[in-house]
């Protein structure tokens, strides 16, 4: 599927293992989040454009390249993908923050908006949803189906750990948008948890189980 992009770095796949370990705290599993969002938002991002500004260096005039554009949107579905928001600001310190707040039922896994507040001027900026985990997808697809509606058109979402299942239905539903995953695992099991996974995200940042 030409629209995922899987990433392969050492650094990556060493950070998204201690993420897994049941025996990482709460302090622990946050910081990981945190910088293995910096990790892929930096090859996330590799294609923004630049333009050239005149500037002056201690030594001389210069014409060097600066970010072109309006500021980014990140936009986080809650409550997991608050934790990649901070390295996301890392890269992008004045991007703009919106908020998709969106809950899977625990009996048929359909996602349930209850949330969503989105930056202005949507449809001139680039829009980076940020969610850990890609399961069946409905989450991430819905969310990305009010970004559209908002005027996204330009939108790349981040998740760090991924299904099969999850990675098939988003690229069907969204080609034209980039998805970047850290690591594509086996399976879902029968309550569409990731296999191995790591459990649920939102209680893993939180500390609420
Ligand atoms: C998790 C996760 C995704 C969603 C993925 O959120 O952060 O948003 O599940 O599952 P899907 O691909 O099958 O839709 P959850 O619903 O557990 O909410 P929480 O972050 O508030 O705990
Ligand atoms: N949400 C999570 O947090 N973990 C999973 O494995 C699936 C959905």
């Amino acid at each position: 599927m030409s629209n995922v992009i899987y990433m392969d770095h050492p650094l990556i796949k060493h950070k998204i293992t201690m993420m897994r370990m049941k025996q990482t705290n709460t302090k622990d599993f946050r910081t990981l989040v945190e910088e293995v969002t910096v990790l892929m938002g930096y090859e996330a991002l590799s294609d923004m454009k630049t333009r050239e500004e005149r500037i002056q260096t201690p030594i001389e005039d210069t014409v060097q390249p600066v970010l072109d554009g309006l500021d980014p949107a990140v936009v986080p579905i809650l409550r997991a993908g608050l934790g990649m928001v901070g390295g996301m600001l890392t890269l992008l310190p004045s991007a703009k923050v919106g908020h998709i707040g969106m809950y899977r039922d625990e009996e048929n896994h359909l996602p349930h908006p209850y949330y969503c507040k989105l930056p202005p001027r949507l449809k001139d900026r680039l829009v980076i949803v940020t969610d850990p985990m890609l399961a069946t997808g409905g989450s991430l697809i819905d969310a990305v189906d009010e970004i559209k509606k908002q005027g996204g058109r330009n939108i790349k979402c981040m998740c760090i750990i991924a299904s099969p299942e999850g990675v098939k239905a988003f690229s069907e539903k969204h080609p034209d948008v980039q998805l970047y995953v850290g690591s594509l695992d086996r399976c879902l099991n029968k309550d569409c948890y990731i296999c191995p996974g790591l459990g649920d995200a939102g209680d893993r940042i939180f500390g609420t189980k």
